[in-house]
């Protein structure tokens, strides 16, 4: 065990009563009882939850008064790393997701879809900390001017970087089964925060009228199977033919095609009705559109702590894969677990076979 890791002084014996189903839990109550599930917790993954927690209430506070405060639409001449246009509401956010991270100063670094590099995080006091934070800031951002649910996307990982050092690259770069809590926050008819730390997944609603977030789904678990695919459609011709036939199958199967264009909002359907959400390879995105880092991996940790599978169109798990670059794209397909098998069968069948 790492030196850094022992603390000796911090007593995990006495476990904190189990959470009672009969009143209010709140997310900072939550995160605080599950700390002892963490053989040498030091405070700072509930801290870095917690911070999570009140950037997720000031995006959600703009998010839906968005209309009214000049906060809609493109950002002037901005694009982020990936050339994508970038809106104001994803600056917005980004800003306010880094703001909360570095004044906790629980974190080393942070990383962000609307960043190139990652950024350091400064300690507050003479703390080394140990763990790094990637997050897509505002998924589904083409949604925002509709008035249609976007979302917030994290990953935590522990930095494998000397923690007396300077954080570096690295710490981002760690396959996705290493994260220690992953989890998304959806702005949606109301706004929900879901995240896991590797056991199970947990989601808590935004009570407007007390402004926390209070425990809703416990133990969310994805059903087997589901009668739903989530899928650009509009591409078919440019996917690759087991896929079109494996979207011919849904068809046939009768399933119905939900597709909202949030990849957070399509996967919280799936988790709760089941399905499978597919994004491969197209002509203008050979390997996938969507990050690696701070959209499939925690998603994927987040499907399979909830009983689901996550796989590239290569049938990797997506948490095996290990990452080469920040903002690296991939393939991928999760959802109910019967589903992603039956896809995995179809691309077994038809890769092989010419277009
Ligand atoms: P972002 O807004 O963070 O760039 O992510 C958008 C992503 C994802 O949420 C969604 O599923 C997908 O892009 C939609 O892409 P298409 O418009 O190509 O279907
Ligand atoms: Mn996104
Ligand atoms: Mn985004």
């Amino acid at each position: 065990m790492p030196k850094n890791l022992t603390r000796p002084d911090v007593p995990h014996a006495i476990a904190p009563p189990p959470i009672p189903d009969n009143r209010i839990v709140t997310l900072d109550e939550f995160i605080i009882r599950s700390e002892k599930d963490f053989e040498y917790a030091t405070g700072e993954l509930t801290g870095l939850l917690r911070d999570i927690g009140v950037a997720a209430k000031i995006i959600n506070r703009e998010v839906n008064k968005a209309g009214l405060v000049n906060i809609l639409g493109v950002s002037s001449g901005n694009e982020n790393q990936s050339g994508d246009v970038q809106q104001k509401l994803d600056v917005y956010a980004n800003e306010r997701l880094v703001e909360c991270l570095q004044n906790s100063g629980e974190c080393c670094a942070v990383a962000s879809e609307e960043n190139d590099d990652i950024i350091p995080v400064p300690g507050v006091g003479y703390k080394p900390n140990h763990y790094v934070v990637l997050f897509d800031p505002l998924d589904g951002s083409s949604n925002i001017d509709v008035n249609v649910s976007v979302g917030t996307i994290f990953a935590i990982y522990r930095r494998i970087s000397d923690p007396s050092g300077p954080p570096s690259r690295e710490d981002f770069l760690q396959p996705g089964k290493r994260q220690v809590a992953a989890g998304y926050v959806l702005y949606g008819t109301s706004t929900i925060l879901v995240y896991t730390t590797g056991r199970g997944v947990n989601g808590f609603t935004l009570d407007p009228s007390i402004g926390e977030f209070c425990l809703s789904h416990r133990n969310m678990r994805i059903p087997d199977n589901g009668q739903n695919y989530s899928v650009n459609q509009g591409y078919y011709s440019k996917f690759d033919l087991e896929m079109r036939r494996y979207i011919d199958h849904c068809s046939d199967q009768n399933y119905g095609l939900r597709y909202i264009g949030s990849m957070v909002s399509d996967i919280h359907r799936i988790l709760i009705h089941g399905g499978i959400f597919l994004y491969p390879s197209t002509r203008k995105y050979p390997g996938g559109k969507l990050r690696l880092l701070y959209e499939c991996n925690p998603l994927a940790m987040i499907v399979e702590q909830a009983g689901g599978k996550a796989i590239n169109t290569g049938l990797k798990r997506i948490l095996d894969i290990a990452p080469g670059e920040l903002h690296q794209r991939s393939t991928v397909a999760l959802g109910s677990p019967a589903m992603v098998d039956e896809l995995k069968a179809f691309i077994e069948r038809y890769s092989a076979l010419p277009i």
